[in-house]
């Protein structure tokens, strides 16, 4: 599962200097692309929403999905009920940044994520997201093993 959150869904008018000039549907296809040569199955979803990425990080601890890359946008830095989910959705959760937080205002340094996170992919644009992808399928094939 791959969860985009707030403002998300303005890439590639939303800032392309620090963001960059691609589509979040380019993102996505992009990230199936390199999913379907891995034979993976990928779902994406993004919400402006706090309580819709929650219901998603509920639903894929039940059981539909085998790992979850999160780019919550500014929740990152805020919501502690985000960081619960990750927390009880039991599953290894990757978080992706497309510009690289630290380098940026200092409300950004904050992650309340990364603590209860496998790791963090910041600051390579759209590269994040496949990185990310290399690192989740190498975290699940780790813990099949
Ligand atoms: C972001 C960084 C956040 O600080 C910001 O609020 C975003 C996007 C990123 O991908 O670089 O919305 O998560």
């Amino acid at each position: 599962l791959v969860l985009h959150g707030p403002n998300l869904n303005l890439l590639g008018s939303r800032e392309p200097d620090v963001y960059g000039s691609f589509s979040l549907e380019e993102l996505d296809q992009r990230l199936a692309d390199r999913a379907s040569t891995r034979g993976i199955e990928l779902r994406c979803l993004q919400s402006n929403h706090e309580g819709a990425l929650i219901d998603a990080l509920h639903e894929a601890g039940a059981g539909a999905a085998d790992v979850v890359l999160l780019n919550a946008g500014g929740l990152t830095h805020t919501s502690v009920s985000l960081r619960d989910a990750v927390v009880a959705s039991g599953l290894p959760v990757i978080e992706v940044h497309l510009s690289n937080v630290a380098a940026r205002e200092s409300f950004r340094h904050v992650s309340l994520i990364a603590p209860v996170v496998v790791g963090q992919v910041t600051g390579f644009g759209l590269e994040s997201y496949l990185l990310a992808l290399d690192g989740a399928i190498a975290t699940v094939q780790a813990r099949r093993s």
